[in-house]
C-alpha cells in the first residue's frame, strides 16, 4: 500500500483514543484492557482498517485489534474513526478520570511489524488471526516477510488459543499457493478453502470486505481464501 508520507503522523496517531502507544505493556492483560473476557481477533496489515472497523461495529462482544506497520496508513484508518465519531449521534464524552471513551469500545490499533508480535500478546491470548490482501513479497529471497509464511505461523502459533483459527484472503495466486503450502510444514491443518470466495455460498456467508478486496472483486479477479487451525 503505497501512501505519500503524512508529516507528523506518529504525533497525530498517538493522540487518538484508538491507537495503543505501549502495547508491550498489555502483553497478558489485553482482557483487562478491555474491561472483559470477550474473545480478541487481530487483523495483521490491517492498512486504512475498513475490515476491522466494520467487524467491531457488527460485532461488539468480540474485542478486535488491528496492526499496522506504516503510521502513515494508520493515520487514515484514525482520521476515518474520528470523523466518524465526530458525526455519530451517539456522544463521546470524558470520564471521570479525564480519559476519552471510544464509540467503539471494543476496537483498538497498534503501530508495529508483527515479527514483533510476541511481545505483545502473551501466550493463547488471541483467538483468530485475519491477514487480508497481504503485501505478496514477490521475490523469493523475500519470502519470509510474507505474513502467512511458516516463520510468520510460527509467531501466530505462540500468540494463538488451542481453538484459534487463522483467516487469509486475497486476490495474489500466486501468494494463496504459497501460503497454502507453508500450512503442513508450519504443523497446522486447512479446515477450509476456496478458490472463489464471492462464488462460494458457505464461505461467502458474513463475509466482510476488506478495502483491496472490493478494488480486486471490482475488476472481477477470484478472491481466494483458507482458515487453518492446528
Ligand atoms: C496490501 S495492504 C492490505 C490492507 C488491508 N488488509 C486490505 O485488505 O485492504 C497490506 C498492509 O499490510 C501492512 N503490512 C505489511 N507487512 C506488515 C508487517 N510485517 N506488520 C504489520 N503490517 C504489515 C502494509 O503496511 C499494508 O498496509
Amino acid at each position: 500500500m503505497r501512501l505519500r508520507n503524512v508529516t507528523g503522523s506518529e504525533q497525530i496517531i498517538a493522540k487518538s483514543n484508538y491507537v495503543c502507544c505501549q502495547p508491550e505493556q498489555l502483553r497478558g492483560k489485553w482482557y483487562s484492557f478491555f474491561q472483559n473476557e470477550n474473545p480478541i481477533h487481530i487483523e495483521i496489515g490491517m492498512g486504512k482498517g475498513k475490515f476491522i472497523t466494520k467487524m467491531a461495529k457488527l460485532n461488539p462482544s468480540i474485542n478486535y485489534i488491528g496492526i499496522e506497520k506504516y503510521s502513515s496508513v494508520l493515520y487514515r484508518a484514525v482520521q476515518k474513526i474520528d470523523k466518524d465519531e465526530q458525526s455519530s449521534v451517539v456522544a463521546v464524552k470524558d470520564d471521570n478520570d479525564g480519559h476519552k471513551r471510544r464509540e467503539y469500545p471494543n476496537l483498538v490499533f497498534i503501530c508495529m511489524d508483527a515479527r514483533e508480535i510476541t511481545a505483545v500478546f502473551d501466550e493463547g491470548e488471541v483467538k483468530r488471526i485475519y491477514l487480508n490482501f497481504s503485501d505478496p513479497w514477490p521475490k523469493d529471497r523475500h519470502a519470509k516477510r510474507r505474513l502467512p509464511s511458516r516463520e510468520f505461523i510460527g509467531l501466530y502459533d505462540k500468540i494463538l488459543s488451542a481453538d484459534g483459527r487463522l483467516e487469509f484472503k486475497t486476490d495474489n495466486e500466486g501468494l494463496f499457493r504459497f501460503a497454502m503450502d507453508e500450512v503442513t510444514p508450519a504443523g497446522w491443518q486447512t479446515d477450509q478453502v476456496t478458490w472463489d470466495l464471492h462464488h462460494d455460498p458457505i464461505m461467502v456467508e458474513a463475509n466482510v470486505m476488506t478495502e483491496y478486496e472490493e478494488k480486486f472483486a471490482a475488476k472481477g479477479n477470484p478472491i481466494y481464501k483458507y482458515i487453518i487451525s492446528r
